[in-house]
């Protein structure tokens, strides 16, 4: 009787991992493109408001493109991304190549991501995290450079005069052309302090930003021009709205520089989103956000670097916003993989819209069937990989926070 115990529980065992590895093995995706820029695709690069007013932003961060580590899946779903939300920018915001050998196999993974944006003719801004150049195949400097080389890239090396390399605006037009009517701030926010904590945006930026945003508001007849800021690494603000605890509770997370802190939503607040993991701001803080409250001209501040926290708190006037890790990372944080969709009006530019896509909620067994028809192999996988196992990621994440819920009393996730 034991040993068919045994038998039985062994072949449920094999079963259960052969149904995960045939969920796990797929074929390479033919629509990966390697080559280097196409120089007869010219994007415009004048970003405007569209005709009926209109300017949606794809937020795409934290992709860790890198050969051999889950590449195919990620360049599908920024593809993927593009094709469903036809933005009319795309925002960058750091760890975006990481792990290359050499230059050559740095600008050949450069090359599958920005072929995605170069064949749609969608522009894209770029900007860097901790790890783009920390692996040294690669200056900041000579990234940007090949970076550029790609026409849909509206992305700026500020050269010697400012801290890091890809601080700089990109204004937003009417859609008529005649005016600027908002302002995108893409600010470098550095990478590793000489202790090796992380970094934060450098006095000599926040000047820049401060004579920058004067200049736009001289030009806009002394009115303000609105803005969004997009940046890799959070402000040290983020602890300022969160409530402290002294001790553990769930979806509470230690401060990143004082683990005697635990920090989680503060009820009081307006919040959106989820917080997975302790925020990673520098550990110095020269005054970015409060420069921005001074000026007066920023609803919100869009970052990564924190890749499963998606959320979104105000702060004296701005919003702190993170968003989702772009990269595909398998089952353990299907849920926790995605990107951000951002909205503006023209006629009102004090407001923007905001919403996260997770990967999880694209796939379902419609989704499948459909891949399935298209005949393509590694779609289908991919589709099926999602819709399965992201079901799963999903019930257990919703079984634990209604858990948390309800014997804690304490709302723990937010509407995103
Ligand atoms: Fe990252």
């Amino acid at each position: 009787m034991k040993k068919r115990i045994i038998i039985i529980s062994l072949a449920l065992v094999i079963v259960m991992a052969l149904g995960y590895l045939s969920l796990s093995i797929r074929p390479e995706y033919s629509g990966v493109n390697y080559n280097p820029a196409k120089s007869q695709n010219e994007t415009d690069k004048t970003i405007k408001f569209d005709a009926k007013g209109k300017l949606k932003i794809l937020h795409i961060t934290d992709t860790h493109l890198e050969l051999n580590h889950n590449f195919d899946p990620t360049i599908w779903l920024v593809e993927r991304a593009c094709d469903t939300e036809k933005p009319d920018i795309v925002m960058i915001t750091g760890d975006n190549v990481v792990n290359c050998d050499d230059a050559e196999e740095t600008k050949k993974v450069i090359n599958a991501l920005m072929n995605i944006f170069d064949e749609r003719n969608i522009p894209v801004a770029v900007t860097f995290g901790n790890h783009d150049s920390e692996q040294g195949a690669m200056s900041r400097e000579e990234l940007m450079a090949y970076y550029n080389t790609f026409s849909c890239s509206v992305s700026v090396d500020d050269g010697e005069a400012l801290s890091g390399c890809g601080t700089y605006n990109i204004p937003v037009y009417s859609s008529n052309g005649e005016k600027v009517k908002f302002n995108l701030w893409v600010f470098d926010s550095g990478d590793y302090d000489e202790e090796g904590r992380y970094s934060c945006v450098k006095p000599d930026q926040i000047e820049w930003y401060k004579q920058t945003s004067d200049k736009l508001k001289a030009e806009n007849n002394g009115e303000v021009v609105n803005s969004l800021v997009f940046q890799h690494i959070i402000v040290g603000e983020i602890y300022d709205v969160l409530q402290k605890s002294d001790s553990w509770k769930p979806y509470a997370f230690k401060h990143l520089y004082n683990k005697e802190e635990y920090y989680m939503f503060d009820p009081d607040r307006v919040n959106y989103g989820t917080i997975r993991e302790y925020p990673c701001p520098g550990y110095e803080n020269y005054g970015q956000f409060e420069a921005m409250v001074e000026k007066g001209d920023v609803l919100a501040m869009f970052t990564g670097h924190d890749h499963t926290n998606a959320f979104a708190v105000e702060h004296k006037g701005i919003d702190i916003v993170n968003s989702l890790s772009t990269r595909y990372i398998g089952l353990c944080h299907s849920t926790q993989c995605g990107y951000r969709v951002i909205e503006i009006d023209e006629n009102d530019t004090s407001t923007y819209k905001t919403r996260v896509a997770r990967i999880y909620d694209m796939f379902d067994s419609e989704v499948v069937k459909e891949e399935k028809q298209n005949g393509d192999k590694f779609t289908y996988k991919v589709a099926r990989e999602f819709a399965v196992k992201g079901k799963i990621q999903k019930t257990a994440s919703n079984i634990y926070r209604k858990v948390v819920e309800t014997f804690t009393g304490r709302q723990v996730t937010y509407p995103d």
